[in-house]
């Protein structure tokens, strides 16, 4: 069966109360509709059709890496409507997959299924049975448990509302068949749209079977219409993540309070204290020590690394067994080779430190590269920036450098060269010896400490 993945997304969204695309709101940190996207791209090779109706550039940027067909619905006269714009972008041998841009954690194992038991000449669909099924269409059942039809919460009668199977809009349709019911719909119903569901009767009438399967989980199928359902599902998509890096061994201290917003792979004894932000891809290594409050974006951890409370690592790589933080920030082009220690209230910012290197206090290391065993002293700053050009710092093994130095980029200081604390360095220092630029300390004789003037008291 060759599948034609179709997403339908041209809805408003006002129940979203943004100015926002409602697909663009991010769940995990990845917008709804991307998640749909991936979801479609392990089920079909084809290109999705994607339906809108508002902010189409906006959405074209947000999801400029994927391969899609673009087709605009101007004016939201129904999913039938919606459907309709996609016809002539199909290929009538086709079978169309349709999915919602608002329901993002649709399986694709589900949707495999789906593909895998509706036979070439049936129309599939997913269908659930919830126990508040308030809004969605319900499935109406013959005595032979055949679906006859679907109807809409505003059109049910209410022996038809208190049905709890429901549809979720989720469809395998052959497209031939599909191309000759949609200019059939009409919109006499109680909210004058073109129904996509009205196809079914016309199925119906055709002798066209209608095949069922249900979803895994009710999770898979809720869409998002406002912040309160989204929310809902941010917190089960969490639970679900954090469950399966728990099967994997990972120890969260506390799994409710942690988030992961995006690709992770986590080595084994690794502990997560709370509230902790794992975003991007981020690879953590064995034996790891996570504390609480960090946030690890785009990077790498390779053993038995510990980050301490209050953290940004931020697109860094850092070796085995180096110490971070606690209060630290290391920014993107970080690179820590073994054993280095990065203090509190340190920023390091596209720099290369090697093995057993440490800059434990109050320092800013912007553009350097810096060798082994190299202690750098409190309040070091690299002055990387004239206003205009970002320059560099070189700073070789064993080198001492004292604190509250400025080293005055570009610069270099030679191997196991002491900086005298204080110092301004504006010149390369050389090897083995003591530099130190430092206004002579002077005591002036006599001098009196300025007093208060008292003022008159009637003023
Ligand atoms: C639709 C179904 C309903 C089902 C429910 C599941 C119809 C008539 N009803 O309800 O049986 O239970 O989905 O969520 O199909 N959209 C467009 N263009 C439009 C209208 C909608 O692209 O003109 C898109 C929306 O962006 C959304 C999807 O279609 O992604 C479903 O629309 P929505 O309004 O949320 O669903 P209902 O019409 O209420
Ligand atoms: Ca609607």
């Amino acid at each position: 069966m060759s599948v034609q993945v179709v997403i339908l997304a041209a809805g408003q969204g006002k129940r979203m109360k943004s100015s926002l695309p409602k697909v663009l709101h991010c769940l995990a940190g990845i917008p709804l509709i991307e998640h749909v996207l991936k979801t479609a791209a392990r089920v079909s090779t084809k290109p999705p059709i994607l339906i809108y109706g508002h902010e189409g550039e906006r959405l074209q940027q947000a999801v400029a890496n994927y391969n899609l067909t673009w087709v605009e619905q101007a004016e939201q006269l129904g999913t039938g409507h919606a459907m309709l714009q996609a016809m002539p972008f199909v290929s009538s041998e086709d079978h169309v997959l349709i999915l919602c841009g608002d329901v993002p954690l649709i399986s694709e194992k589900t949707l495999q299924r789906l593909i895998e038991t509706t036979s070439k000449d049936q129309v599939g669909l997913i269908t659930a049975n919830l126990s508040q099924p308030f809004g969605y269409g319900r499935i109406i059942r013959d005595a032979q448990n055949r679906v006859t039809n679907i109807v809409e919460e505003k059109d049910a009668s209410e022996t038809e509302r208190a049905i709890k199977e429901i549809n979720t809009s989720i469809y395998l349709i052959p497209c031939g068949k599909l191309k000759a019911w949609l200019p059939k719909i009409k919109n006499h119903n109680g909210q004058q749209e073109y129904y996509l569901t009205d196809i079914i009767p016309l199925a119906l009438k055709e002798g066209v079977v209608i095949h069922t399967i249900q979803p895994e989980c009710e999770e898979e199928i809720l869409g998002v219409n406002d912040k309160i359902q989204l929310a809902n599902l941010e917190r089960f998509y969490q639970a679900k993540m954090v469950k399966s890096l728990m099967l994997q061994g990972v120890t969260f201290y506390d799994p409710a309070r942690v988030d992961i917003r995006g690709d992770i792979t986590i080595g084994r004894d690794v502990t997560i204290d709370v509230n902790v932000i794992l975003e991007g891809k981020v690879i953590i290594g064995d034996g790891c020590c996570i504390g609480p409050y960090c946030l690890l974006k785009n990077s790498t951890l390779g053993e038995e690394v510990e980050i301490k409370s209050h953290s940004i690592v931020d697109g860094a790589i850092i070796g085995t067994r180096s110490r971070i933080g606690p209060f630290a920030r290391l920014r993107p082009e970080t690179e820590l080779a073994e054993d280095v220690h990065i203090g509190n209230f340190v920023e390091v910012k596209k720099t290369k430190i090697a093995k057993g290197s440490k800059a434990n206090h109050l320092t800013y290391l912007g553009d350097c590269e810096i060798g082994q065993d190299v202690n750098v002293g409190a309040g070091v700053i690299t002055c990387n920036y004239d206003g205009v050009n970002k320059h560099k710092t070189f700073i070789a093994d064993d080198a001492f450098i004292g604190s509250g130095t400025q080293l005055v980029a570009p610069v270099g200081i030679g191997a196991g060269a002491t900086i005298g604390a204080g110092s301004t360095i504006t010149k390369d220092a050389p090897a083995h010896q003591l530099t130190l630029s430092r206004a002579p300390q002077q005591t002036v004789e006599n001098w009196q400490r300025p007093q208060k003037i008292k003022m008159k008291e009637n003023r």
